[in-house]
């Protein structure tokens, strides 16, 4: 078969790397791909923004199924265009993708299907917004209501803080349209983990746990960004809570979903904070996490693509994933700055030598320059290493990151640290 991957993320070049593996695809297309993906793929120009453009290029190449990766796409109904056209699509129309793409949204679905979640207020007035936040206890967390990269949220310590996210949002509209509406929610603290499910709408195929670090200092703290690093699998997911997760979210989530009448074909990922008073949903999203498929996708040993095509097709009752046991991590390199400005354009050296240790290097922000390759964005590499338990593959991951260098490099040194048995937090 033909596909079509959109995107030019870790999570992108990982998806074509494994989709390269299968002996069902023939040509491979990356739109608009990265430094890394030109490797497994054909990087193309499409603007993904234009769906007859993307439909031009399908019918041109003959393109036999489209992976979306961003939510930016889904969001605004690349799936259901593409459809209307006979292309078929691995992920959820746009209606399905308001889980992600409004919090709003979200928040009144799992509320009318009783899935657990923090409680919440929902504000467009900034006077109204700021009485509220006043009159209630300190942490609580303020978030854009639509899609900001994963910078939307900001966990406020004290009632000042917060009211300055809430005139960030409503009255400088830092967010655009994005931050119109905010939500001001319960602080839950506890431990994250991120399942990811395969589904056609009805079976579910339930991927390998995970786990992500979204702060950008060591010991999960500082200010939130696209995510530093990963690990999977999550140890804190035992059998026994995940399948609390399956019974009281996933299959609530399916079935609430079939009430409403939305068919959801892909991947949908479950945000969970594992609370004192059980799992809670933090977030959805509806495509594959960021760094989470860096780690994930490695350790797939089915044929990712037949699965990914029984999906677009809304039929996976006939296919199983089998898994690697070992554990993998993912340690984000990135540029000087970011979440916040940062410099692009820095040569990168090493990754050759990295690759000799066994890592994987997946590409976010990179390109190329002559023949060096350069970097081109906040979130620049993945380094991921794998080992028999989680303390061999953080030693593998870091053995193969102090091997890269370029100007500015920025990465966390303590990825996988809640995973390790003498710091886990219970
Ligand atoms: P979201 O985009 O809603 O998942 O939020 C991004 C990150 O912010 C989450 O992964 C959590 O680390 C944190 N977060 C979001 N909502 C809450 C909450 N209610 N309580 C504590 N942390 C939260
Ligand atoms: N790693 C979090 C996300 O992909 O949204």
């Amino acid at each position: 078969m033909n596909i079509l991957v959109i995107g030019s993320g870790g999570r992108e070049h990982a998806i074509c790397w494994k989709l390269r593996q299968s002996s069902k695809v023939k040509d491979l297309y990356c739109s608009p791909g990265n430094g890394g993906t030109l490797k497994e793929a054909v990087n193309v120009e499409i603007n993904v923004k234009n769906h007859s453009e993307v439909i031009k290029f399908c019918h041109e190449k003959k393109i036999d199924l489209v992976v979306v990766g961003p939510e930016a796409s889904l969001a605004v109904g690349i799936t259901d265009d593409l459809e209307k056209e006979n292309i078929k699509v691995f992920g959820p129309s746009y209606s399905a993708s308001r889980l992600e793409s409004s919090k709003v949204f979200a928040k009144e679905f799992m509320g009318r299907y009783n899935i657990p979640t923090a409680g919440f207020r929902i504000f467009d007035d900034f006077q109204k917004a700021e009485e509220y936040i006043k009159s209630v206890s300190m942490p609580i967390v303020v978030k854009a209501y639509g899609l900001a990269a994963g910078k939307g949220v900001i966990i406020a310590e004290t009632a000042e803080e917060a009211i300055s996210a809430a005139e960030d949002m409503l009255v400088k509209k830092m967010f655009g349209a994005q931050g119109q509406r905010i939500i001001v929610e319960e602080y839950l603290s506890g431990e994250e983990a991120s399942i990811l499910i395969l589904t056609d709408g009805t079976n579910i195929i339930p991927l390998a746990s995970s786990q992500d670090h979204k702060r950008i200092n060591e010991g999960d703290k500082g200010p939130n960004t696209g995510g530093m690093g990963a690990y999977s699998p999550a140890p804190i997911v035992n059998k026994e809570l995940f399948d609390e997760i399956m019974d009281t979210i996933v299959r609530p989530t399916m079935e609430g979903l079939k009430n409403s009448k939305i068919e959801y074909k892909g991947v949908l990922y479950f945000g969970i904070m594992v609370t004192s008073k059980g799992p809670k949903v933090l977030e959805y999203n509806v495509r594959f996490g960021d760094p989470e498929t860096q780690v994930i996708v490695p350790r797939i040993r089915s044929d990712f693509a037949e699965v990914l095509m029984a999906a677009a097709e809304g039929d996976i009752s006939a296919k199983k994933i089998t898994w690697d046991d070992s554990e993998y991590v993912c340690v984000v390199l990135a540029s000087e700055g970011y979440p916040g400005k940062y410099e692009t354009g820095k040569v990168i050296s090493g990754i050759k030598d990295a690759e000799k240790q066994k890592a994987l290097i997946f590409h976010a922000g990179t390109s190329f320059s002559g023949t060096e390759i350069i970097s081109f964005g906040g979130r620049v590499l993945n380094v991921v290493g794998k080992g028999r338990n989680i303390k061999d593959a953080i030693e593998h991951t870091y053995k193969a990151v102090k091997k890269i260098y370029f100007d500015g490099m920025q990465y966390r040194k303590d990825i996988g640290f809640r995973a390790l048995p003498k710091k886990r937090i219970k």
